[in-house]
């Protein structure tokens, strides 16, 4: 059996025997859903951008049109569709296989997929907030302002300037991310998806699983740590790791392979 099969076949087997299956998911499995990743060669969307200084939140106070021009980048997310990822995830954690995803990604796909239990480690973009009065508003309200030249968009509340409710470099990271790390640590095995895995504190989740399973198109920091790893697009490794899947149910095979 070539490399990449026994690969799926030995995450299969790792997701089929595990007490509990967390998946962490990064840029790369929205991809197919029509969004840039961050830091692709070529494609990234941070090509020419440093979101650390650019995408801060000190530079939404300091230089709020920029700021703004630069993030209206990610308004594609809004009409993207989750993609086979995405969905394969919500059918193992509805089959009782995976108990969580923890994502990095603020396209809230996974939700839109049917995943229940989703940590957001670094928010969403449903909603923005006032930086003064902290009045909550929808995206499309925040989008429209936009559209209409209000840049950056204000609070109809005060007239102070509106945040996206994503997680900036500067801030201190949500709540969940308490659980999120609670969960990696409960993990027996955790099935990483489309990340670099190079923006801490997240990046450090996979050294508290007891085993890693990979897929990503490049190398991560893990890749030597890994019981499996998967170099292929996420849409069609998490395809074949349900086909396989699917296969013992057929057979009446237990979890375990
Ligand atoms: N299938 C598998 N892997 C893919 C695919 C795909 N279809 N498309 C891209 N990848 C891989 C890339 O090779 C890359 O290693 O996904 C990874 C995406 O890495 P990044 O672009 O760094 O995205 P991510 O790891 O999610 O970034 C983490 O950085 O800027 C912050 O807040 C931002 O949440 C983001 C965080
Ligand atoms: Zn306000």
């Amino acid at each position: 059996m070539e490399d990449g099969r026994a690969q799926v076949e030995l995450a299969a087997q790792m997701i089929a025997g595990s007490t509990h299956c967390v998946a962490l998911t990064g840029a790369g499995i929205s991809t197919e859903s029509g969004l840039p990743d961050f830091r692709s060669p070529g494609t990234g969307l941070w090509e020419g951008v440093d979101p650390v200084t650019e995408l801060s939140a000190a530079a939404l106070r300091s230089d709020p049109e920029r700021f703004y021009r630069l993030f209206l980048g990610m308004r594609r997310m809004a009409g993207a569709l989750p993609n086979r990822a995405h969905e394969v995830l919500a059918r193992l954690e509805h089959e009782g296989l995976l108990h969580s995803v923890i994502t990095q990604n603020i396209d809230g796909l996974h939700r839109r997929a049917g995943s229940r239990l989703v940590l957001e480690v670094h928010g969403n973009l449903a909603t923005g907030s006032c930086l003064d009065c902290r009045r909550s508003l929808p995206m499309s309200e925040l989008l429209e302002q936009v559209d209409d030249g209000v840049v950056p968009p204000r609070c109809r509340q005060c007239g102070e300037v509106v945040r996206p409710d994503v997680v900036l470099f500067g801030d201190p990271l949500p709540e969940c991310f308490a659980a999120a790390r609670a969960e990696s640590a409960r993990a027996d095995v955790m099935l990483v998806i489309g990340t670099s895995l190079t923006v801490w504190p997240v990046a450090g989740l996979p050294a508290l699983a007891r085993s890693l399973i990979i897929v990503n198109l490049e190398d991560t920091p893990y890749d030597h740590q890994a019981a499996a790893r998967i170099r292929d697009r996420a849409g069609v490794a998490l395809a074949a790791i349900a086909e396989r899947l699917s296969g013992w149910r057929l057979t009446g095979q237990t979890r375990g392979g």
